[in-house]
């Protein structure tokens, strides 16, 4: 244990008086993190999404190893370096459409630069420079984009950044398609209602710069999944209103959802910019990406004085040890056959959740590796994630819950025996926890746990 008094640490997103001390990681053994004093926990959260094979992967930590012996960093101002150059070849390689990638550190950053490269695209003058009224970005309700201020911006979750709320620049919010996927009549009236002020508010406003959302599904805003069809609807109204469609995969993309490039699964018209991060390094080492189609790179061509070339960048950007371990993680993906293995493991993770024994009136929704299990648990006081975590502990389990929902988002390689493990732990540390909320000793609120009885989910 870490923490009370001694520590020094802020720690991100938490109320650390409601903690006191931090369990203190000491290594990784595959798909478990292991405590100083023994104790295996595991990673049911893929250490905030980003493991790919479990921890400690001795190809990705040779590549690592290799790359810091030649050079650990040096810079893409002015110079380049053969690791930036070839993940920036697989990855555009991998995004159908995709023209270049330039390099940041996080999502957050990833989207940040994804959004200045949609706004500095008609500063530039591009299309003729018809566009140059073109200012604003819309975007979902229930979108998330990283804690940074244009992230926030475009992403606004009320319940993380309400403190921010007057700091932020003005977007334009279209209702969030919500949805567990599965197509119900309710789902395709909330996607209607999502697609008609998007028709109404893109069409009739050419002062738009570009939609921002999420593909395939939103995730830390509650994982939603889209219903069918929709991203693709989307993205042709998108289209035919002139405005860039920006698409994060930060969560999403990179096999997450089963796919490499979520937006390729969906169809429709391509995104001019995708956003990749987290798992990029298959979770070794912070690295993102934003990718740009020709359309959009081009109007960043010219003579110095034309002023027209990206302006931002960050020290770290494109950082040889994070390529080449990002390089390494991407041929694993291929020489592992790792899609294949997560569309397997998503049809049983799909048949555990649904068996498992959740809190009465808990919500699942479910796609790829993953999920989010809604609980109808009161506010106030302790938070469930403080209380679901200890209960994960005790069981074995690494958990996190974002408000009311248990995320399950494990490692994209984790086999069957470990997928159980991760959802008896889940389902029964979920189950102690909203009784220890609802103030009863044992059961749950809302009827007491029942088997195979929550209201929606997705397989
Ligand atoms: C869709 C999406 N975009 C961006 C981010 C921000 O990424 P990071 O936390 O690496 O800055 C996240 C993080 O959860 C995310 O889910």
């Amino acid at each position: 244990m870490a923490g009370a008094g001694t520590s020094r640490v802020w720690h991100p997103n938490t109320q650390a008086d409601e903690w006191g001390r931090f369990p203190e990681i000491v290594r990784g053994d595959g798909m478990y993190l292991v405590e100083r004093g023994g104790r295996r926990l595991l990673d049911g959260v893929a250490s905030m999404w980003c493991n790919v094979w479990g921890h400690s992967r001795p190809e990705l930590v040779r590549a690592m190893h290799e790359q810091a012996k030649a050079v650990p960093h040096s810079p893409l101002f002015n110079l380049t370096h053969g690791p930036a150059e070839e993940l920036a070849g697989r990855l555009v390689g991998m995004a159908p459409g995709m023209h270049r990638a330039f390099f940041s550190d996080d999502g957050s950053t990833a989207m940040e630069a994804a959004v200045k490269m949609a706004i500095q695209y008609w500063a530039n003058g591009a299309e003729g420079g018809d566009g140059a009224r073109r200012k604003k970005i819309a975007c979902l309700e229930g979108g998330y984009h990283g804690d940074t201020f244009g992230a926030m911006s475009v992403g606004y979750v009320p319940e993380f950044f309400s403190r921010f709320r007057g700091s932020l620049f003005r977007a334009i919010r279209f209702p969030s398609p919500g949805g567990a996927g599965d197509g119900s009549a309710m789902e395709e009236e909330a996607a209607q209602r999502c697609l008609g002020a998007m028709e109404e508010g893109l069409a009739g406003d050419d002062a738009v710069a570009a939609l921002v959302m999420e593909s395939g599904a939103q995730a830390a805003g509650g994982v939603r999944i889209y219903p069918p069809g929709f991203q693709r609807r989307a993205a042709r109204l998108c289209r035919e209103s002139g405005a860039l469609l920006v698409l994060d995969e930060v969560a999403t993309g990179l096999g997450r959802l089963g796919s490499m490039a979520e937006y390729a699964a969906q169809g429709g018209p391509r995104p001019d910019i995708v956003a990749y991060g987290k798992m990029l390094t298959g979770g070794c080492l912070p690295m993102a990406a934003t990718l740009a189609n020709k359309r959009v790179h081009g109007a960043f061509g010219g003579r110095f004085a034309d002023r027209n070339h990206l302006f931002h960048g960050h020290t770290y950007t494109g950082n040889p040890m994070a390529a080449a371990a990002a390089c390494e993680n991407l041929r694993l993906y291929g020489s592992e056959g790792l899609l294949g293995r997560v569309r397997r493991s998503s049809a049983i993770l799909g048949g555990l959740l649904e068996g498992a024994r959740w809190p009465g009136g808990a919500e699942v929704r479910h796609k790829g590796l993953l999920a989010g299990v809604e609980l109808d648990a009161p506010g106030g006081g302790a938070s469930l994630n403080r209380i679901l975590f200890e209960e994960g502990r005790r069981r074995g389990v690494y958990l996190r819950a974002l408000g009311s929902i248990v995320m399950l988002v494990p490692p994209l390689a984790i086999g069957e025996a470990d997928l159980r493990r991760l959802v008896d732990g889940a389902s029964g540390a979920a189950r102690a926890a909203a009784a220890a909320l609802s103030g009863k000793g044992a059961g749950a609120r809302g009827g007491g746990p029942s088997r195979g009885g929550p209201r929606r989910r997705r397989a």
